[in-house]
């Protein structure tokens, strides 16, 4: 007899209940604000909360160019949702296959000049399936990693269950130091990315394929925070310093400068050929919906044709960096499009980014642990082309009255990363 209420599933739900609280004494519970962009008015969205509506700035988004709100994508979007449906109706394999999934993946190979490539259903299933199964096809396979690489490439990493050996951040010394006395036959992959979001820094790539071609490694590539805004075909850094034909496998995603959802790998034709054909995380899910292959497909070739919005965007940046030092607002600037904003303690750091939202209206979520290690936890400030001089100014008068009203509380952080980090 089935019985309703079991005294012995208390333990299971305490349990989990436990580790919850855990991390509400320790400040980095996440809280999801409900905010409702409005599409042609980006920055602009609604807050709701507790049933009140106010309208704020968002000043902490990925969507980099504002390309999740331009019309000819919306209208791809519209056409393709109009015309095959809403779902793609199951996995690659099983009819979800379409005419925009097949020409998306020729316009990312273009974009990228690789043979082929892969879409999936997010740029963190791209990395954790792809680099899995392609480190299981070669046996005593030993994998470099630096040490600021994102969850879905370590869970990747993790899963294939090999030899790893973890190189500090950007330090072409130290991998060379690993490397040394590993024999060049040995099957190796080299993991990084080209743009460290939580950092804003960039990885040395000249230097870590010239490593990579001494030692025999392939290289695996995030680009998830380059593509779309770096290079003169807004294919990412690999492109901007015309390096792309020495990186084996380059991941990038559909959901930051191009607004869209879903991520991806290009590659050779036979790596391509091998992560279709034995990438579970590829093979066992149903395809990304032919409106959001439409909608990338669109949006890639604009981003790719239109160089005025990458300019603006970096103009955008850089003025917003002017008026932080102008305002003597300290955050790492290592050239990057990224602005961090250093806290060093993650319930000052929801507390900033509260005060900033109850108080002036613009948003800029706290980024803690696990995000980034305990101790390093910051705001993280992503401009774009679609904040006007107006909302900037705004924003930075907004920043200041946080910065002067918490300054009081940081100063043991400030001082701790100021000589770290070259702030300013
Ligand atoms: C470096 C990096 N790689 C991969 C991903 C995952 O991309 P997606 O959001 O498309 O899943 C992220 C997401 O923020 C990221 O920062």
């Amino acid at each position: 007899m089935l019985v309703k209420n079991h005294n012995w599933k208390t333990n299971y739900t305490s349990t989990l209940q436990s580790e919850i609280d855990k991390i509400k004494d320790e400040g980095h519970y996440r809280v999801f604000n409900n905010i409702e962009r409005k599409a042609g008015q980006y920055p602009k969205a609604t807050r709701h909360n507790n049933g009140n509506q106010e309208e704020i700035d968002v000043w902490c988004s990925n969507d980099y160019l504002g390309m999740s709100q331009n019309r000819n994508v919306i209208s791809a979007m519209q056409g393709a949702a109009e015309k095959l449906g809403a779902g793609s109706g199951g996995t690659r394999n099983i009819s979800g296959t379409t005419n925009f999934h097949i020409q998306l993946e020729k316009e990312i190979a273009q974009l990228h000049k690789k043979e082929r490539a892969l879409a999936f259903n997010s740029g963190y299933s791209a990395n954790e399936s792809a680099l899995k199964s392609i480190i299981l096809a070669f046996d005593n396979c030993l994998v470099l990693s630096d040490e600021l690489n994102h969850a879905s490439l370590i869970e990747g990493i993790r899963a294939s269950k090999k030899e790893k050996a973890i190189f500090k951040h950007n330090n072409v010394k130290h991998l060379k130091e690993i490397l040394k006395g590993v024999d060049f036959s040995r099957p190796k992959i080299i993991v990084l990315e080209s743009v460290y979001s939580m950092e804003s820094d960039f990885a040395p790539l000249e230097d870590v394929i010239e490593v990579a071609q001494e030692n025999g490694a392939l290289i695996y590539l995030d680009e998830v925070h380059a593509v779309g805004l770096y290079g003169p075909n807004a294919a990412g850094i690999a492109d901007e310093k015309g390096l792309a034909e020495h990186i084996d496998i380059i991941n990038g995603t559909l959901a930051k400068a191009f607004g869209l959802a879903g991520g991806y790998i290009a590659s050779t034709d036979t790596i391509i050929d091998f992560v279709r054909s034995f990438s579970k995380g590829f093979i066992f899910t149903t395809s990304m919906c032919p409106a959001v292959a439409a909608g990338s497909l669109e949006s890639i070739k604009q981003v790719k044709n239109n160089k005025e919005l990458r300019e603006n965007f970096f103009e955008n940046v850089n003025y917003v960096k002017k008026e932080l030092r102008q305002s003597e607002i300290p955050f790492l600037d290592s050239g990057s499009h990224i602005i961090p904003v250093l806290i060093g303690d993650s319930k000052l750091c929801k507390e900033i980014s509260d005060f900033l939202l109850n108080e002036h209206q613009v948003y800029v979520q706290p980024i803690n642990y696990p995000t980034v290690p305990k101790g390093t936890e910051r705001i993280r400030i992503t401009p774009t082309p679609c904040h006007s001089q107006e909302s900037t100014e705004k924003f930075v008068e907004a920043l200041k009255d946080a910065w002067f009203k918490f300054m009081p509380r940081l100063v043991k952080f400030e001082n701790q990363f100021i000589n770290k980090t070259k702030a300013f």
